[in-house]
């Protein structure tokens, strides 16, 4: 029984005003907080495969379709993240609606969003990283910028076989200590971070929209190539699950609603304005980079320097690289962020380790948490390769949305009468729309990723089974003697 033992929502609420982390984000903080976790590798890195492999032009339809899918979703966080302002996003939603079991699985697959992706993007800023310190005419050693087994290129053509990623391990730990010292200083930080990227981006739509050659968007949308993805409209629907990864992160702003004031107001400001001024940003660089090059030769790990390379405006190349290094690392922070504070709400239910939601005396931030967290990731980023950690990162993310829109519906129902500052709008259909596309966008991701998701979940059942179901049931008993 206690498998579906739901958290009351009077407690939750206490919980929410118990006034332990820091409130200090206003709605201005958790928009760029939003932008942050946003803006990253999806742009800079993954839109030149989308553009050349699956849709060409149509690129802009494919972003619009995955803004689409996550503004269905976004309108359901906005909703639960308002009513229920606490840091295990969600988690705690599901903890609320249907009950410990779904609750752990939650908050387990969302290491996959946020741990995963933080590791994935360090490697990608890596690579930004040794390109700039090439220009400037630093080397380091190249076996060490690689992880185990890979083959790093040298400058004159040979390759050596890396042996760990050291530039990623350290922008991880540098961020961890950052998120250690403050939630206020990390959001300044993360503000100066987002007012560079976009900055950037904008600059290169300004610049760049000049030299569109409007013959590079004909056919918008190039004739199917014969199977399924390959351009058409079938490519613009594979496109849309490929530049999803670019959208993960909006959702990490309910991950510091319990640091937000006023969060019944400014979390939903922070997720759909967030949410929105990346959409318009993405579809207006993605215009500019199919206009710019034609879309066969946007195959490269750096799309749109490549773009900017066709302007022949030189002073805007290492512009962009100092904005994709910037970028990058804002996501890392937010999602790192993000992961501390589901941990800390995990182990405040007994669901981990007291120890992970100790906070520090002065700073009043999850620092043990954030510590482990942050090494953990940062050794991952030098561990391992991007390559289908992205893929990953999708899965996960896709099934946390399907699950939080389910849990708008379930909590309409089981709860009608809690305030709800913020409310879903087109009941019952944008939670069902919402959903839906998730699992359509989770079907069209590779079988072996359904398999390390089945894998990954099993193993986090093993640890719910030995551990956190026994503690939780002890703290409940604590708590409120009759419900365990
Ligand atoms: N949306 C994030 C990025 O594109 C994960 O880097």
């Amino acid at each position: 029984m206690s498998l579906f033992v739901r958290k009351d929502l009077g407690s939750l609420l206490a919980e929410a005003g118990s006034g332990t982390l820091k409130r200090e984000l206003g709605p201005l903080n958790l928009v760029t907080l939003g932008i942050g976790a946003v803006i990253g590798a999806g742009i800079f890195v993954l839109t030149g495969a989308v553009a050349s492999q699956h849709a060409g032009p149509a690129l802009t339809l494919s972003m619009i379709l995955a803004g689409v899918a996550c503004a269905f979703a976004g309108l359901c966080y906005a909703e639960l993240a308002s009513m229920i302002p606490i840091a295990g996003s969600a988690y705690t939603y599901a903890y609320a609606t249907m009950g410990e079991l779904v609750a752990w699985i939650i908050g387990w697959d969302l290491i996959l969003e946020y741990s995963l992706s933080s590791s994935s993007v360090a490697v990608g800023w890596s690579g930004y990283a040794l390109a700039l310190f090439q220009e400037m005419g630093i080397t380091l050693p190249a076996r060490w910028t690689g992880p185990p087994g890979s083959e790093v290129m040298l400058p004159d053509g040979s390759s050596v076989s890396g042996i760990f990623n050291v530039p990623a391990l350290v922008i991880c730990l540098l961020l961890t200590g950052l998120l250690i010292i403050g939630i206020r200083e990390s959001a300044r930080v993360n503000t100066a971070i987002v007012i560079i990227k976009v900055l950037v981006l904008t600059l290169f739509v300004a610049v760049g929209a000049h030299y569109v050659n409007t013959a590079n968007w004909h056919p918008f949308i190039p004739p199917n190539a014969g199977e399924f993805g390959a351009f058409g409209y079938s490519g613009i629907v594979r496109g849309a699950g490929l530049i999803f990864f670019a959208y993960i992160g909006f959702d990490a702003v309910s991950t510091a609603s319990q640091e937000a004031k006023n969060p019944g107001r400014s979390v939903p400001i922070g997720i759909l304005g967030s949410l929105a001024i990346c959409t318009v940003i993405y579809i207006a660089v993605g215009l500019v980079m199919t206009g710019l090059v034609p879309y066969q030769q946007l195959d490269v790990p750096s799309p749109i320097a490549l773009a900017v390379r066709a302007t022949g405006v030189q002073w805007l190349a290492p512009i962009i690289n100092i904005g994709a290094i910037c970028g990058i690392s804002s996501v890392i922070l937010v999602n790192l962020l993000g992961q501390s504070r589901i941990f800390y709400s995990m182990s405040r239910d007994g669901l981990l380790p007291p120890v992970f939601s100790r906070l520090h005396p002065r700073f009043r931030t999850p620092h043990i948490t954030t510590a482990v967290t942050g090494t953990v990731v940062a050794i991952a980023a030098g561990l391992f390769p991007i390559g289908v950690l992205g893929q990953l990162v999708s899965m996960g993310t896709l099934l946390a949305f399907a699950i939080v829109s389910t849990g708008v519906l379930i909590l309409r129902r089981i709860e009608p009468d809690i305030p709800r500052p913020f409310k879903t709008p087109g009941m019952p259909w944008v939670p069902i729309a919402g959903a839906l596309i998730c699992l359509y966008l989770m079907a069209g991701l590779p079988v072996l990723t359904w398999v390390r998701l089945f894998v990954w979940l099993a193993v986090g059942l093993t640890i719910y089974f030995a551990y956190g179901r026994f503690r939780a049931a002890t703290l409940r008993r604590q708590v409120i003697p009759d419900v365990a």
